[in-house]
């Protein structure tokens, strides 16, 4: 089954996909990762971000793909470069083209079908959008504040002062949930976890308890 986890940056997303795709065995896909990598093809065109036809051509004349959990452009990994500050600032803009995000959201759509419709994906709109069926969906919450502590910690945060990561964060929040094309919220029928007093264990032991649930609906429903 696909297990669809959304929320803002900094929430707690990548590692809480990656613990539960691990304990169920399963691949999972960083959908930001997706749309970093259109972003880093379309600086490296050099393309106006706001001329939507020549963002699309850039980002299709090359071949993003995910393995292992590491992000590919060309087949090579781009991991780093996703995560600079160039590449984080671009991508808000990139992201919001509606015909960019619906190449993205093939390429996710065609990744998991790859793996028999059996994963754990994360993104903003994936409960919405992308995998409107998903029998688990998943909406992960905390205050600016809080993930901006939480990120404090990650390479791509290391020289920034707290304040300035609340305040990325926050315009990235307003980018994301204000857009017109698949902004983001939770889906009417996702279940919203608000982590800021939980640590990682307990969020994970939260979804993998929505999976057993859905896995016995699903047997009830066959039977
Ligand atoms: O999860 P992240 O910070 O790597 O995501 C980078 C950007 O990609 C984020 O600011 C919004 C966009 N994004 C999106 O629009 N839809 C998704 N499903 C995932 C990410």
């Amino acid at each position: 089954m696909v297990i669809a986890i959304d929320g803002p940056g900094g929430v707690g997303k990548s590692t809480v996909t990656r613990r539960l795709a691990k304990a169920l065995g399963v691949d999972f896909l960083d959908t930001g990762a997706t749309y970093r990598a259109a972003t880093v093809a379309a600086l490296d065109s050099g393309v106006d971000l706001a001329d939507e036809a020549a963002v699309l051509a850039a980002v299709r004349a090359r071949e993003i793909a995910y393995e292992d959990g590491v992000i590919l452009l060309d087949g090579v990994s781009i991991a780093a470069e996703t995560r600079s500050e160039a590449v984080t600032k671009a991508v808000s803009p990139v992201s919001a083209l509606p015909t960019v995000r619906e190449h993205i959201v093939q390429i996710q759509r065609d990744w998991v079908a790859e793996r028999g419709d059996s994963a754990v994906v994360e993104g903003r709109d994936i409960g919405t959008v992308v995998f409107p069926d998903a029998p688990v969906k998943v909406f992960l919450t905390a205050s600016a504040e809080i993930r901006a502590a939480r990120r404090a910690g990650d390479a791509e945060a290391a020289n920034l002062q707290v304040s300035e990561i609340v305040a990325d964060l926050n315009r990235r929040d307003h980018a994301d949930s204000t857009r017109e094309a698949s902004p983001l919220r939770p889906a009417d029928d996702a279940v919203e976890i608000d982590t800021g007093a939980m640590d990682i264990e307990e969020v994970v032991a939260a979804v993998l308890d929505l999976v057993s649930a859905a896995r016995r609906q699903a047997i009830c429903e066959d039977s």
